[in-house]
């Protein structure tokens, strides 16, 4: 393992690190020198009941190899109650990874409100009150890293997850405001799409590959996302079994149409094949790159 990644003096928060991913990023981070904050609630996949041991078992484990934790059993919904355990025990925080989460899996027909704000709550809220408490903290220190936990369910779908789909993929809308906000106060951040055999994941992946997609698998890049060396934000990245790739939007070069002659359904019929067209595709990095070919059409049409 290289040790060029260190985090000396440097205070790390993991949500959720009671099991699963949030275990292994814990306990990297540990290895790489952090004070860890091991935060669990300790309750079900469907985020039913709590229990104090997930967090404190991690915390013994990461003092056993000589590392530097302490736990926090609030949930994520009360996140400044997180941050503040980080700065009573070590008087600062300088990384943040947003893992908690849950699943209340139902096809959209026989989906209940309390489904859809259940998974709301913990993920999207969860990870709004936490971030939002450390947020000062990041920007007075002119020094932060934050992740956020999405995934392919939220960027692709998937069956039976409109509610978790939804939260995923907002927080990789959060992700994006918070990149452009940060950016000037040295506060980066970036989200991962993860695959791990976890307790959420055990028995949704057949067998033979559940047992290769080890947590661990995860955990290096979301260490490397929350370490100095690390200059890239508002990323999402997607990570799992050994491998690692970067998502970006693409957008067609699309149509144009007259904007004062107005244009008709029938117009956007006939137009139809060129704005699917991804040949020759735009890449937006921003809000101004996305505006771009709506822009020239009107500066085309404009004589
Ligand atoms: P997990 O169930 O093993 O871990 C989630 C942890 O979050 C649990 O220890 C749980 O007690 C904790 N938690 C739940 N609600 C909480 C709350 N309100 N406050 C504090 N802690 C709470 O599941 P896993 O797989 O490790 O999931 C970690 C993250 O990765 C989640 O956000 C999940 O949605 C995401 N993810 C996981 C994938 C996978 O393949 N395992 C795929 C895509 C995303």
């Amino acid at each position: 393992m290289s040790d060029a990644i260190r985090f000396e003096d440097q205070v790390v928060i993991v949500t959720g690190a009671g099991g699963g991913l949030g275990r292994a990023h814990a306990l990297l981070f540990a290895r790489h020198g952090a004070k860890v904050v091991v935060n669990d609630l300790g309750g079900s996949t469907h985020g039913e009941g709590a229990n104090a041991s997930a967090a404190d078992k991690v915390v013994e484990e990461i003092r056993a190899f000589g590392g530097t934790a302490v736990a926090n059993h609030d949930s994520v919904t009360d996140g400044d109650k997180i941050v503040q355990t980080a700065l009573d025990h070590f008087g600062r925080i300088d990384v943040l990874v947003n893992n908690a989460g849950i699943l209340r899996d139902k096809s959209f027909h026989k989906i209940e409100d309390a489904d859809w704000d259940l998974v709301y709550k913990v993920h999207v809220e969860g990870a709004y009150k936490t971030t939002h408490a450390a947020w000062p903290h990041l920007r007075e220190q002119n020094f932060g890293r934050v992740i956020f936990t999405s995934s392919t369910s939220g960027i692709y779908g998937n069956f039976g997850q409109s509610n978790y789909g939804m939260a995923k993929l907002g927080l990789y809308g959060l992700t994006r405001t918070l990149a452009i906000e940060g950016r000037k106060n040295n506060i980066l951040v970036n989200a991962i799409a993860p695959t791990g055999a976890t307790r959420m994941t055990e028995g949704l992946i057949p067998p033979q590959v559940f047992e290769q997609l080890k947590p661990e698998l995860v955990s290096p890049l979301v260490v490397y996302l929350g370490s100095a060396a690390c200059q890239d934000t508002g990323g999402l990245y997607e990570v799992g079994g050994g491998w690692v790739g970067k998502v970006r939007w693409e957008r067609s070069l699309g149509a144009g149409f007259d904007p004062k002659a107005g244009f008709s359904p029938e117009d956007v019929a006939a137009q139809w094949q060129r704005i699917c067209d991804f040949e020759g595709a735009a890449h937006p990095a921003d809000n101004v790159e996305a505006l771009k070919e709506m822009m020239a059409n009107l500066q085309k049409y404009a004589l």
